[in-house]
């Protein structure tokens, strides 16, 4: 995102163009349907138009694929240029002037450039490091007694960083330029107030970050000494976010271009080079962070099935459970594979071999089936209540984008608690507002949740923005994303629609937002009726986190023996002052 951006300028490109008459002339027609237009989207192999069209607010977006954003994002995707050549495309098609000095893309030019080549050249560092076989017999025994090759160290430009405070910091202490980019991508790092530096990685294994072009956007380290943590990472910086960033991308060149039918995510380093290793590249892993919607939006970019292998202990079954919200979010189908005896896809491939492996792949299961399992032994344990049990289901599938999954969903879990479909169905219709569902293929089906009103609401009546308002949405919010695009709206509160959506850099982002905005529902017009529907919203976003802290509370009185007398009493006077704020509030 680019707060500091000139948004009169980019409004003023986006109200003297029209998305439609450029899709006419240089794609194909769209054609009329309902208050807009649907022409065939050009971003998948798309057989019925599918793409939705709205010129008045100069937007696309495809149900299927999820492509959305403004012209600007249109032609960039469409004719694969860069921000300064759509922008000469625009000027040239409309006949409009467009200043020279909006060329620029946002940030410093060439500042990535500049960091991936220093990442470079510390990685290459590294190696030498790892290679000087004197010096580091240590690190390399300890590689070939985890089972990695000579090859695979060279594949995946291994390294290490030596036992030392100052080897980076003597490369750079001298030139100011390239010690404030080691400082930025956090190689080094400056002593509490003092013009002192010191080496970030020491004593550690490096595993560069590459990018699917090959650039290396940071690095991860693991000691071979006493050090309490095991890995550690680059610090995010313009290049290296681990919200984003998935290790193992990397390697998918490997692929040689083969789309594969799933991809395995995994939790550690070490499983994805071992996968590797046995010449498995259809594999990724987070960095020791939950998955979110920007990895979703990348995995999906390569495949519509993922097949989730963690370790099989319980935090590795509950993380497992909570990558199912943003996977499903962009309609991705979800297996899991659990491995026997708690072994990890690196010790399982190790000591049984691939075949086995890929044997057990094969049969992994969906993960709603295990899901639903979960639910049973938490009701049958009496963790959970059977109000809970549904709670918890319901606040799940409202990611399911699909309709019919979702249909079948319901279906697996009405039968499995004996609860009846409609009785599930109707419990969903008053948590959510439930979006018209459109006989047409290809429309929207998802559930608008109160997070997601209140937004479209900002998205589309720009004198519904009020600050007060926004700001308590930015405190309440609990999904990133929605918070995220809160801040946007805060920082640019006289910005159109599109040209919100043209601020975004992230993929996954400005993709949800168009959905938001071509997802129907009705917001009233009267601009009072639009506050109190705001007011709802954040009373069900109130109430809907109380019932989340009661539960909480709940499970934890409802272990007997595990709490002492004073926790006990304390706990009770939460869930009592909890209990009041509910009636407040209702
Ligand atoms: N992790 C981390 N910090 C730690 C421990 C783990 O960031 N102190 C992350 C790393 O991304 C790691 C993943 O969680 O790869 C899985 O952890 P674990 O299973 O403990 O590590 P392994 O990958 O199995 O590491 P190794 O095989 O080297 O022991
Ligand atoms: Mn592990």
């Amino acid at each position: 995102m680019s707060p500091n951006d000139s948004y009169q300028d980019k409004e003023d490109i986006l109200s003297k163009t029209s998305i439609k008459e450029y899709i006419d002339k240089n794609w194909s027609e769209c054609k009329k349907s309902g208050s807009g237009y649907k022409v065939l989207c050009p971003f998948h192999d798309d057989k019925s138009p599918s793409m939705h069209i709205n010129d008045e607010k100069g937007l696309y977006h495809c149900f299927v694929c999820k492509a959305g954003g403004n012209l600007v994002q249109f032609i960039k995707e469409f004719k694969n240029l860069t921000y300064p050549e759509t922008l000469e495309e625009i000027s040239n098609f409309f006949n409009i002037k467009i200043p020279k000095k909006n060329y620029k893309p946002i940030g410093e030019i060439g500042l990535d450039k500049k960091m991936f080549d220093f990442n470079k050249k510390i990685s290459l560092y590294f190696k030498r490091c790892l290679s000087d076989e004197q010096a580091n017999l240590k690190p390399i025994k300890y590689l070939k007694s985890r089972g990695f090759s000579s090859q695979d160290i060279e594949e995946n430009s291994l390294g290490f960083a030596p036992d030392s405070w100052d080897s980076i910091t003597k490369m750079v202490q001298d030139k100011k330029e390239l010690l404030n980019i080691a400082l930025s991508l956090g190689l080094i790092i400056k002593k509490d107030g003092k013009e002192d530096f010191f080496d970030f990685f020491r004593n550690r294994i490096i595993f560069p970050i590459k990018n699917r072009q090959g650039n290396i956007l940071g690095f991860a380290g693991r000691t071979i000494g006493d050090d309490k943590a095991k890995y550690i990472n680059s610090k995010e910086s313009e290049i290296f976010s681990k919200r984003k960033v998935l290790y193992g991308l990397g390697n998918f060149n490997k692929l040689n271009g083969r789309k594969p039918k799933y991809i395995f995510i995994v939790e550690g380093y070490t499983d994805v080079l071992m996968m590797n290793h046995f010449g498995l590249y259809n594999v990724v892993a987070t960095m020791g962070t939950a998955l979110t919607l920007e990895h979703a939006n990348e995995i999906k970019k390569i495949s519509n099935k993922v097949i989730i292998c963690y370790d099989s202990d319980a935090a590795g079954i509950d993380s497992s459970f909570k990558n199912i919200d943003p996977l499903f979010q962009f309609g991705i189908e979800i297996f899991t594979l659990r491995l026997e005896d708690g072994l990890d896809p690196c010790s399982y491939l190790e000591k049984f071999g691939m075949d086995n492996f890929i044997q057990r792949a094969k049969k992994s299961n969906l993960i709603i089936d295990e899901y639903i399992n979960y639910l049973k032994d938490k009701l049958i344990e009496k963790d959970l209540s059977i109000n809970e049990v549904v709670d918890n289901f319901v606040s799940k599938i409202r990611f399911v984008q699909d309709y019919i999954q979702r249909d079948e969903f319901i279906n697996k879990f009405s039968s499995s608690f004996s609860i009846s479909k409609r009785k599930i169905e109707s419990i969903i219709d008053n948590e959510f507002v439930k979006s018209e569902i459109s006989s047409q293929k290809h429309n929207s089906n998802r559930l608008l949740g109160p997070e997601d009103i209140i937004l479209k609401v900002f998205l589309e009546f720009i004198d519904s923005r009020d600050i007060g308002i926004m700001n308590k949405c930015s405190k309440i919010f609990n999904n990133i994303f929605h918070k995220e695009i809160i801040d946007i709206i805060k920082i640019n509160p006289e910005a159109e629609a599109s040209g919100v959506i043209g601020s975004i850099e992230e993929d996954a982002t400005s993709s949800m937002l168009s959905d938001l905005v071509f997802t129907p529902f009705d917001i009233p017009n009267d601009r009072q009726l639009r506050g109190k529907l705001i007011l709802d919203c954040i009373k069900r976003i109130e109430l809907d986190s109380i019932k989340d802290l009661k539960r909480l509370i709940n499970l934890r009185l409802s272990k007997d023996g595990e709490l002492t007398d004073k926790d006990e009493k304390e706990l009770l006077n939460e869930l009592k002052d909890l209990i009041d704020r509910e009636k407040q509030l209702q």
